[in-house]
């Protein structure tokens, strides 16, 4: 009896894991697609050029700066009309996309 409800438990655990492992592999590719917009300008991004490089930046930051652009606390109009069209989901999958891509 113990044992079968030591199980049952392993199983959901089980479940829920690979439920969030699909989930977060959905959001990469998301993510990816998303992501061809803006390399026109971010691919490019070098030390010395104004456009900053995104790749690798920090989820939590990723978001912060983007809702930021969205309800134009930041000013750049370029970022603010990208990030107008963006839902949260997206940019949550940007922001996981693009903490892990290598340009
Ligand atoms: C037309 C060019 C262009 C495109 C396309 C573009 N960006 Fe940007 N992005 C910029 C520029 C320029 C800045 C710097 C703005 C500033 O100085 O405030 C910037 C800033 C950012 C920042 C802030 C980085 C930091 O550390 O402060 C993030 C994050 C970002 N962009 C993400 C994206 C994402 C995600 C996309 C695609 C959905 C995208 N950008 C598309 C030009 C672009």
């Amino acid at each position: 009896m113990t044992r079968r409800v030591v199980r049952g438990a392993a199983l959901a655990a089980a479940a829920a894991f690979f439920a969030s492992a699909e989930l977060r592999a959905a959001d990469l590719e998301l993510g990816r697609y998303l992501a061809t917009e803006c390399m026109t300008c971010h691919g490019t991004a070098s030390a010395t050029s104004t456009i900053p490089n995104i790749f690798g930046l920090g989820e939590g930051h990723f978001v912060e700066v983007i809702r930021a652009y969205r309800v134009k606390a930041l000013p750049n109009p370029i970022m603010q009309s990208i990030a107008e069209r963006l839902t949260d989901e997206d940019i949550a999958a940007l922001a996981a996309y693009f903490q892990t891509a290598k340009k």
